[in-house]
């Protein structure tokens, strides 16, 4: 054969393939999700999430300092609310002395660099396990936006750098913006969780906070994973309404709304590789049925490769282990 192009020539040896390389990770794409519990010196493994644990404040902030010298420059909270402090308000979300604002004052103070931004919705809260207010069986939109607000400056008033809504309530991010621009946090950003997809994979996750709706499912408020459209009026209206960034979630069925969403809009594209995908991994990994360091960065590099500028995993620590060796 006399061919006019080889392609294989731009593979030929690691030299020219790390050459023509498109998409390289560095530690500074990773947002790590941390699950914050009351006590101390408490450590405790997530059962369908293996080699992840939920962790006590003083635990946490000593994890906070090995991130920070790992590179790694962003933290996600999430804290799991103890039983008798749930009810059908969520109040407890926006307690000045709650387990989350301890918890952002705590890090600032230990590490003021690292970037703290923290989970506003109030399924950890909820008696119902649902991230709004509930009223004869509806997740009822605007009280709960009301709540998202004041849960938001309370964030802010403890120093999180900036609060990501997960709840997909309508409105929410123009009301978010407004409630911090009136109480003088103009320099508190807003992270969206823009996309959020009604997922199964969000399982492992709601055994950690211990938040499974405890009726019904989300799927009057997160999307119907057969959308797309959707993805892209649901990211251009929080962009409008303020979000600093968008996001989607989850990242690895989602691979082709990261790209859309990313073409789309004007602002930084996070994604969210979450839970389950973690779970899946871990669990074929356990079996031996896949290389677990191997998946990992795999999987990480293609929700880059499809757009996201960052990205929020719990196999952040991992991939700047494997990076570095
Ligand atoms: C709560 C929230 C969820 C996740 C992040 N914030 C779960 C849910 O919506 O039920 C999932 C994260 C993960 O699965 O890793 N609003």
């Amino acid at each position: 054969m006399y061919l006019q192009r080889r392609n294989r020539i731009t593979r030929k040896s690691e030299a020219i393939r790390s050459l023509v390389r498109e998409t390289i990770l560095t530690p500074d794409d990773f947002i790590v999700p941390l699950f914050i519990d009351e006590g101390e010196n408490v450590k405790t493994e997530i059962a369908s999430m293996p080699g992840y644990y939920r962790n006590s404040l003083d635990v946490t902030v000593n994890e906070v300092k090995e991130l920070w010298s790992m590179g790694l420059k962003a933290v996600l909270l999430f804290v799991k609310s103890k039983d008798e402090l749930k009810d059908n308000t969520g109040k407890e979300a926006w307690n000045k002395d709650g387990l989350m604002q301890r918890s952002i004052k705590a890090i600032k103070d230990a590490v003021p660099e690292m970037y703290v931004m923290t989970d506003v919705a109030l399924d950890p809260y909820s008696s119902y396990g649902h991230d709004g207010i509930v009223k004869d069986g509806q997740i009822v939109n605007d009280e709960t936006v009301e709540a998202l607000v004041k849960m938001s400056i309370s964030h802010a008033e403890a120093g999180a750098d900036m609060v990501a809504p997960s709840d997909m309530m309508d409105g929410r991010i123009g009301a978010i913006r407004k409630g911090l621009e009136e109480n003088n946090f103009i320099n508190t950003g807003i992270m969206s969780y823009s996309a959020k997809y009604a997922s199964c994979f969000y399982g492992p996750f709601r055994d950690a906070l211990d938040s499974a709706p405890g009726f019904g499912d989300k799927k009057t408020y997160q999307m119907d994973y057969a959308n797309r459209i959707e993805a892209i009026k649901e990211t251009v209206m929080d962009v409008e309404e303020g979000a600093d960034i968008v996001m989607v979630k989850p990242a690895l069925s989602y691979l082709d709304i990261i790209r859309e969403v990313k073409n789309a809009v004007n602002v930084p594209v996070s994604a969210y590789n979450i839970s389950g995908e973690y779970a899946m991994i871990k669990a074929a990994a356990e079996k031996g049925w896949i290389n677990e360091d191997k998946a990992i960065m795999e999987v990480l590099t293609s929700i880059k490769r499809a757009g996201a500028d960052l990205i929020a995993t719990y196999f952040a620590k991992d991939a700047v282990r494997i990076l570095n060796q």
